[in-house]
C-alpha cells in the first residue's frame, strides 16, 4: 500500500466524503456555462415509472431474457450496474422502445447485455446500441473483464447472445465521441465519468444527441445527496450537475426511480437510476 492510500485509510470516511465534495464543488464552480437545449427531451407527464416497472407483459419477456442472459453470469459488485437496476433498465428499454441507444461506461457490459435482450425482444427491426468508453473494454492484450472475474469479454457475450449486428463498442471519451457523432438517439444512457464537471457537461452533448421525446436515463444520482444504502457512500457528481443545470433555468427535472419492485443491492430495493425529463 503507498502512503496516499495508507493516509486514506486512516481519515475518517466522512471527512474523506467532506473533501471529495469540496473539490468537485470547486472543479464545478469554474466550469465554463454550458448551453442546453431541451426541446427534445421527453415530458415528464409523458411516462408512467409505476406502469413501467409493474407490467406484466415485460415480466413475462425478462423472464425470458434472464434466463439466457443468467448463463453469463455476470457477476456483481465489480463496478457493473446492480443486478436489479439490470433489471430496472431492461424494463425501461422495454416500454420506450428506442430505436437507438447511446450508452456511456460500457466497462463489463453489464447495462449494454441488459439493453442489447430488452432491444432484441421488444423494439423494431435495425433498432441499436453504440455503447461507449474512455477504456478499450474488449482490449485481446489486457483482457479487463478477467480482473472483474468475468471469462467473456462485452464483445463476446454479446457474440454468444446473438447481437453482434447491432451492437458498436466505440473506445472514446464521452464527449470526443459526441463532438464528432453523426448520429442522434432515442435514449441515453449516462454511466462514464461521474464527477459533477463531466456529467454537466455530458447532459448538454447528449441533449443535443436527442431525437425527438428521446429519453436521458443517469446512474449514481443521489437525491440531495443523501446516502441511498446502509454503507454510507454518495456519489455526488450527477445530483450536483443536475442541479446547476436546474439553478441556471434549464428546464430539467430528475426523476429517481427510487424503489424498485425487486432487490438491487445490501438487501434493498433502492436504484440511483434516475431520468432526466422537461416539465
Ligand atoms: C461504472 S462503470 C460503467 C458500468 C457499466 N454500465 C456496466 O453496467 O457494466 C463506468 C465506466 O465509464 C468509463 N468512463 C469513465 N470516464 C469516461 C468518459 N469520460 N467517457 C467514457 N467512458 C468513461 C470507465 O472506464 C468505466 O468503464
Amino acid at each position: 500500500m503507498g502512503l496516499k492510500q495508507l493516509i486514506a485509510c486512516m481519515i475518517p470516511s466522512i471527512v474523506l466524503r467532506i473533501i471529495r465534495l469540496q473539490k468537485e464543488l470547486k472543479q464545478l464552480g469554474t466550469a465554463e456555462q454550458v448551453e442546453c437545449k431541451t426541446d427534445n427531451l421527453r415530458y415528464k407527464r409523458d411516462l408512467s415509472l409505476s406502469d413501467i416497472l409493474n407490467s406484466r407483459e415485460i415480466e413475462g419477456m425478462w423472464f425470458d431474457s434472464e434466463k439466457e442472459i443468467k448463463k453469463l453470469s455476470i457477476p456483481d459488485g465489480t463496478g457493473g450496474v446492480n443486478p436489479g437496476d439490470r433489471r430496472a433498465i431492461y424494463y425501461l428499454i422495454s416500454a420506450i422502445k428506442p430505436k437507438s441507444v447511446l450508452e456511456i461506461g460500457t466497462h463489463i457490459g453489464a447495462s449494454t447485455i441488459h439493453i442489447a435482450s430488452a432491444l432484441s425482444k421488444t423494439s423494431e427491426e435495425n433498432a441499436n446500441i453504440t455503447t461507449v468508453d474512455i477504456a478499450d473494454v474488449n482490449s485481446r492484450t489486457k483482457k479487463p473483464w478477467l480482473e472483474y472475474g468475468i471469462t467473456h469479454s462485452p464483445i463476446e457475450m454479446i457474440d454468444n447472445l446473438g447481437y453482434r449486428s447491432f451492437v458498436e463498442f466505440v473506445t472514446d471519451t464521452s464527449l470526443n465521441y459526441a463532438a464528432s457523432c453523426q448520429r442522434s438517439f432515442d435514449f441515453i444512457f449516462l454511466d462514464g465519468d461521474h464527477s459533477a464537471t463531466t456529467v454537466y457537461q455530458e447532459i448538454p452533448v447528449a441533449l443535443n444527441l436527442l431525437n425527438q421525446d428521446g429519453v436521458i436515463l443517469l446512474h449514481d444520482y443521489f437525491p440531495n445527496m443523501k446516502p441511498l444504502w446502509s454503507n454510507g457512500s454518495v456519489i455526488p457528481g450527477p445530483f450536483l450537475a443536475t442541479e446547476r443545470l436546474q439553478n441556471e433555468g434549464v428546464n430539467v427535472i430528475v426523476l429517481p426511480l427510487g424503489r424498485l419492485p425487486w432487490p438491487t443491492k445490501l438487501e434493498s430495493h433502492v436504484t440511483s437510476l434516475a431520468l432526466l425529463l422537461r416539465n
